[in-house]
């Protein structure tokens, strides 16, 4: 059967040290959960961090949006620190699954990685629009997969700004430090060109071993009742790890990009997993839009958000495989890992 979503009425301290263990929302599980619907906006175009950066009209709106979700009151479901705790609380075992008392929700590791963490960009999006009023609005991409991107992206680095954190890497923050998709807390001692190179030719690796399998990609099965397997993730969300531990603190609790329970409250989040969304909708796309499980199990998977009509509302899988349903599409920018990489 399919994963459904939590009773939320029963939240749980979870098992997140870096926030004491607290991130259960203030409000409880009383409210109506009604159906989504599906925004009817122009189609929004989501463009590389890199190259929004003198966009100074649209930097002035980002800010403005995310300036108002701070300022909203502590215990607002759109607050900028209550929606970066809903990914602690899927992540860091708040939530049970119903009926069980020991099968938490857990939203990484399998199949429902990508489409989970796409609805939660988009809401996330959608009242950022909503608190500035423009429809239009999104979220650029770390375009990581690119020379040209494969730095901490600018925009969030100006301390006056409202999309800084001060609880990063200085290391791998600050001008000119290449990502390493492989990073996992040794640095890489490659030059920057041959660091380029390879992360380019694993992304190409990714891509031409997982085409003809879908798990490889996008992690393993994950049904009712299941606990997670934290060796089912797929390659993807590998690769997205790195770029998470590369960007939080080295030590301590690895604040905040390197924990679940915290990194969500760095705006780059947002910004990477914008190019997480979009590398899934390039593999789809190169494999001329296949559903990548016709499996109930996975279409049928259900998650909870509070939507920009400050609903609670319920998704399904099955609306999110195409984001053109929810209004939103990709800039073209080149792919320089799918041909001959120099
Ligand atoms: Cu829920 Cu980037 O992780």
């Amino acid at each position: 059967a399919p994963i459904m979503p939590p009773d939320l009425s029963k939240c749980y301290d979870a098992t997140a040290p870096a926030l004491d263990n607290h991130c259960c929302p203030p409000y409880s599980g009383s409210e109506t959960i009604s159906e989504y619907g599906f925004p009817a906006t122009p189609l929004r175009v989501r463009r590389p961090a890199h190259l929004v950066k003198d966009d100074q009209e649209y930097l002035d709106k980002y800010k403005e949006a995310v300036r108002r979700m701070k300022n909203l009151p502590a215990d607002h479901p759109w607050n900028y620190y209550q929606q970066a705790n809903i990914h602690c609380q899927y992540c860091d075992y708040a939530y049970y699954q119903q009926n069980t008392d020991d099968v938490p929700i857990q939203v990484h590791f399998s199949w429902i990685f990508l489409p989970w963490h796409r609805y939660y960009l988009h809401f996330y999006e959608r009242i950022l629009g909503k608190l500035i009023d423009d429809d239009t609005f999104t979220i650029p991409f770390w375009n990581w997969d690119t020379k040209d991107g494969m730095t901490f992206p600018a925009i969030f680095k100006d301390p006056s700004s409202p999309l800084y954190d001060p609880k990063r890497d200085p290391r791998h923050v600050k001008d000119g430090a290449i990502l390493d998709l492989k990073y996992a807390y040794t640095e890489n001692t490659a030059s920057d060109s041959e660091l380029i190179r390879e992360n380019l030719c694993f992304i190409q690796k990714t891509f031409k071993h997982s085409l003809s399998l879908a798990e490889l990609f996008m992690g393993d099965p994950v049904r009712a009742g299941e606990k997670e397997n934290q060796e089912a993730n797929g390659q993807l969300e590998v690769i997205h790890n790195a770029a998470h531990m590369w960007v939080g603190e080295p030590d301590g609790y690895k604040e905040n990009m390197g924990d679940f329970s915290t990194a969500a409250r760095d705006s780059v989040f947002f910004c990477h997993h914008c190019n997480v969304d979009r590398m899934w909708d390039t593999y789809r796309n190169l494999r001329g839009n296949q559903i990548e499980f016709q499996d109930n199990d996975w279409l049928d998977s259900t998650f909870l958000f509070h939507d920009e009509n400050e609903q609670l509302v319920k998704v399904k899988i099955r609306d999110c495989l195409n984001p053109t349903k929810l209004r939103y599409t990709f800039e073209q920018v080149p792919l320089p890992w799918l041909g001959k990489i120099n």
